[in-house]
Parts: structure tokens; C-alpha cells; sequence
């Protein structure tokens, strides 16, 4: 299958400053905010972990956080000494459910001046709407505040604050952070919207100044694994597709293949330096090794879709393999070559037959000089991504 769009070899690295904006409070809203909070917190008090609940709401069952799925409370525990409460919004309307400690509620609630509850709340029932700036503004001292809502709908434009019920997990600072990556494997945890405490990478807090060496940038942080990232980009959401002008894309990276399962490859024919007959069909052979080829979704739809993910038996990439050839002037060109153009490119999305990749260049192609690349790439078309920065080129180029 032949792609019409050019793939990038590289990533972007995106250095952007996280919003982290104050807002002075406006008590039009904190009275409300605070009767809200308390309605909320009467009702939930109401619930067990049976008790039916519309999917994609979340709510507090006893003192853990209760995602419902599929109808049912999944319930995650705050963690010793923390209860989960609905907690009035501090710069919008809106409440927040969060992980929190009993007299941080009642400092909260009490600050709103509010003493009993409203009923025009919507409650437990609301949906989830993420609110980057909404959660953030919470300002209190000894939580993680993870923030654990993401949907489709919070997309690129939506990061202002809506107004309405915005609700939030908070990890609980107090639940221990393991760094495996082994727990919660569940179907419940790959349809929920929160964040398991024990994959929230602690290492992502530091911008890596600290012991920095000349020349090396702070680096963008994050404790909530930027899970919320792309409300902060004015830019389309990619969702599985190949997107011209640019998107910001959601999927994590996933597996990262080790060093002993780092891919490269070799062009057999036409080898470097090689040469074939002008306009005469000649068939490309890549020799491969390290990837387990074969592994191709679809690109119009899949398209950076999922993460990286490899044989959990071999540790190998589970990808495919493309070719690209362009046009140079000579073979000392120095001027960077334009991405954009080409004068062949094809997927070798097949399995390997005795460790090579191959594809006719139908017709061939006219007299000139050429360079040709492999662009090695997981399942979803992403570069393959290896555990360390210094390796051998996991492409070959002739
Ligand atoms: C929930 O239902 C199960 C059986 O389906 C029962 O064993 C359990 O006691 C119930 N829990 C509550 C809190 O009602
Ligand atoms: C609750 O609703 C009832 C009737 O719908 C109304 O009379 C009452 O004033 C409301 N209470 C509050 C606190 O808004
Ligand atoms: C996670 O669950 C899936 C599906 O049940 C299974 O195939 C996979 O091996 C499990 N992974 C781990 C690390 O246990
Ligand atoms: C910075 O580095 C020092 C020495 O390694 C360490 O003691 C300190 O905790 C670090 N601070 C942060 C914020 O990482
Ligand atoms: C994402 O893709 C799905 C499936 O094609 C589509 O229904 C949805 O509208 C898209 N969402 C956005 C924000 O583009
Ligand atoms: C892509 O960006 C160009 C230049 O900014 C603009 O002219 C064009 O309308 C954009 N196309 C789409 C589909 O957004
Ligand atoms: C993983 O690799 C083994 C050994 O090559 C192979 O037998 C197996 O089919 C592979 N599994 C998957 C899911 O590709
Ligand atoms: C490139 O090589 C050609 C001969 O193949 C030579 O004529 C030309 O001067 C060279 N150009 C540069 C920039 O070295
Ligand atoms: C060239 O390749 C095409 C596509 O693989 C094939 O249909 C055609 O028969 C080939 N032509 C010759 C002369 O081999």
C-alpha cells in the first residue's frame, strides 16, 4: 500500500509553558460554588459501591473516588487520611470531586460562606468536562493534584473554563507512587478516565535544572503525566489521522524497546553506491533486523493512534518498515533536501521473508541521482523509539 504523505523522521521537541495563570476570586460565583459542593457531597453520601450510576460520571462512594463504567462505580481508594469530597471551584463556577482531607473541605466550603446545599445542583450526575485551569486553582498545598479527566471533548478549544460542573481526581500525595508500570491491568482501568496513581511518572515534576550541564533547557513538567497537554496547543486533536497542518497528539509513547532489541536495517539492493537502469522496474531489498515486521494499521484512521508496543516474548518492536526515495542533484549534494517532495515511497508492510524487506519500483525511475531511506516505524506508523539516546542509526540511508 502506497502512502501519499510524507512521514517525519523526528519529533518536535515542544517547549511550552504550561499555564499556571491566578485569577482573582469573583464571589459571584463562590456562594454558589460552595452550596453546590455541599449538595454534591449530601448525595454522594447517599451512594454504595452498587449503586447504578451513568457511565462517564464521576462521583465519591464512601471516601474513595468512584469513576462510573459501564454503569458500574469503579472505586479508587484516596488513600490513608484523605477523604473524597466535591470541593467548590476557586476562579469558575463549577465544583471540583476531588481527594482531599476532611478540614480542607470545611475550609473550603466555609471560605465560600455557604451552610447548606442547593438544589439546583445536577450532581453526581453531571458530565465530565475537563478544566485544566479550573483544577489547578486549587490551591491546596499537600495534594497532587492530579487532574484525571481527558475526553475527546476536551479538545484544543476547549481549555477555557466551561462554567459548568468540572470534575476532577486528585491522586492522593499519601497513596504511595510505585514506577511499574504492572498494576491496574484491567479492563476497568483501560476504560476509565482517571489516572492510576501508580503510573504517574514523579519524574516528570523536574525540569531537570538542577544539575544541569551548559546549553541543556528546562524541561516542560508535569505531575500529571501532561495527560491534559493538548488543551494547552491551539491545535486540532490528531485522533488517527494524518493532519496537514499539524495536531497535538494524546497517545502515550508506550514500550520502549531495549538495547539489545534496537532495530536497524541495511539496503541489500540497490546497495549504496549502487546502480540500476533508468525507467526499468528494479525491486528494493531491505535487510532488517530487530523488528518484528508485519505489523501495519490503517493510516487514515490509526494514525498515531496507540502506544509503541513490543513481542512480550522477544522484546522486539512490533512494526512495519518504509522506503523513501528522493531526487539530489549530485551525490555531494549539500542543501538539505525538501521532506515534502519525493520521487518514490512505498510501506513494507509484510513480514520479513529470511530477515528482508522487499517492493518493486514499478517502471523504475528516470536517470538521475538518488538517495534512499528506510523509516523504520512501530504498529501506528510512529518512529520506533529505543531505551537510550546514544545508538546506532535505527535506519539505513544510500
Ligand atoms: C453489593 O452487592 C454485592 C453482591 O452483588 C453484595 O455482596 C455487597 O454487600 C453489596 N454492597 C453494598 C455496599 O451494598
Ligand atoms: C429547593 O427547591 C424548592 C422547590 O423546587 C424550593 O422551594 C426551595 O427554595 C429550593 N431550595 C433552595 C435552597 O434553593
Ligand atoms: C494485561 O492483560 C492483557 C489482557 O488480559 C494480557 O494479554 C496481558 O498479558 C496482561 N499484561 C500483563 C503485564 O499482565
Ligand atoms: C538538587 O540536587 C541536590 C543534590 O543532588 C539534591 O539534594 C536536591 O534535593 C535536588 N533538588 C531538587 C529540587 O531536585
Ligand atoms: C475523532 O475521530 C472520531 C472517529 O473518526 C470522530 O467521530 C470524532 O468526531 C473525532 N473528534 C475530533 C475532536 O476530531
Ligand atoms: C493550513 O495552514 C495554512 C497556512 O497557515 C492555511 O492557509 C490553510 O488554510 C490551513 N489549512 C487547513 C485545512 O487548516
Ligand atoms: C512473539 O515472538 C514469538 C517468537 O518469535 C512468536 O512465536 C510469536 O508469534 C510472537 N508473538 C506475537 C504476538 O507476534
Ligand atoms: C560535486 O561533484 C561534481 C563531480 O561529480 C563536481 O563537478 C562538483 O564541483 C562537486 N560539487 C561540490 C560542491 O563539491
Ligand atoms: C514492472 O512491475 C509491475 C508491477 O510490479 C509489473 O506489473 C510489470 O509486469 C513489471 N514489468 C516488467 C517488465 O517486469
Amino acid at each position: 500500500m502506497k502512502f501519499s504523505t510524507v512521514f517525519a523522521l523526528s519529533f518536535a521537541a515542544a517547549t511550552v509553558a504550561l499555564p499556571h495563570r491566578v485569577v482573582p476570586r469573583d464571589s459571584s460565583f463562590a456562594l454558589q460554588n460552595g452550596q453546590q459542593a455541599i449538595a454534591q457531597n449530601a448525595q454522594f453520601a447517599t451512594l454504595t459501591a452498587n449503586s447504578s450510576c451513568d457511565s462517564g460520571t464521576n462521583a465519591c462512594v464512601g471516601s474513595s473516588f468512584a469513576q462510573c463504567v459501564s454503569g458500574e462505580y469503579v472505586l479508587q481508594s484516596c488513600g490513608s487520611g484523605l477523604i473524597c469530597a466535591a470541593l467548590p471551584l476557586v476562579n469558575s463556577a463549577g465544583t471540583s470531586i476531588t481527594c482531599t482531607t476532611q478540614s480542607d473541605l470545611e475550609q473550603r466550603i466555609a471560605a465560600t460562606g455557604a451552610t447548606s446545599g442547593s438544589n439546583s445542583t445536577s450532581s453526581a450526575g453531571s458530565s465530565v468536562v475537563a478544566s485544566a485551569t479550573a483544577v489547578s486553582s486549587a490551591a491546596s498545598s499537600a495534594l497532587a493534584s492530579t487532574t484525571a479527566v481527558s475526553s475527546v471533548a476536551a479538545s484544543a478549544s476547549s481549555s477555557a473554563a466551561t462554567g459548568g460542573t468540572a470534575t476532577s481526581a486528585s491522586a492522593s500525595a499519601a497513596a504511595p507512587s510505585s514506577t511499574t508500570a504492572s498494576s491496574g491491568n484491567d479492563t476497568a482501568a483501560q476504560s476509565s478516565l482517571t489516572l492510576l496513581d501508580s503510573l504517574i511518572n514523579t519524574g516528570f515534576e523536574d525540569d531537570g535544572t538542577n544539575d544541569s550541564e551548559a546549553g541543556e533547557i528546562a524541561s516542560a513538567t508535569s505531575n500529571n503525566n501532561f495527560i491534559n497537554f493538548c488543551s494547552t496547543i491551539n491545535l486540532p486533536l490528531t485522533n488517527g489521522t494524518q493532519v496537514k497542518n499539524g495536531s497535538c497528539n494524546a497517545a502515550p509513547m508506550g514500550v520502549i524497546a531495549s538495547t539489545s532489541a534496537m532495530p536497524s536495517a541495511k539496503f541489500v539492493n540497490p546497495p549504496n553506491l549502487g546502480s540500476v537502469t533508468a525507467n526499468q522496474n528494479f525491486t528494493i531489498a531491505l535487510a532488517i533486523n530487530n523488528l518484528e515486521t508485519g505489523w501495519f494499521v490503517n493510516p487514515d484512521t490509526n494514525y498515531f493512534a496507540a502506544p509503541q508496543q513490543v513481542n512480550a516474548s522477544t522484546g522486539l518492536i512490533m512494526g512495519h518498515s518504509h522506503v523513501v526515495i528522493e531526487q539530489i542533484s549530485s551525490m555531494n549534494q549539500t542543501e538539505p533536501t525538501d521532506p515534502t517532495k519525493f520521487a518514490f515511497f512505498t510501506g513494507l508492510n509484510a513480514v520479513a521473508e529470511n530477515g528482508q524487506l522487499t517492493a518493486t519500483v514499478s517502471g523504475g525511475l528516470p536517470k538521475g541521482t538518488y538517495r534512499m531511506a528506510s523509516i523504520n516505524a512501530a504498529a501506528n506508523h510512529q518512529p520506533v523509539l529505543v531505551a537510550v539516546a546514544q545508538h546506532g542509526s535505527l535506519d539505513d540511508m544510500v
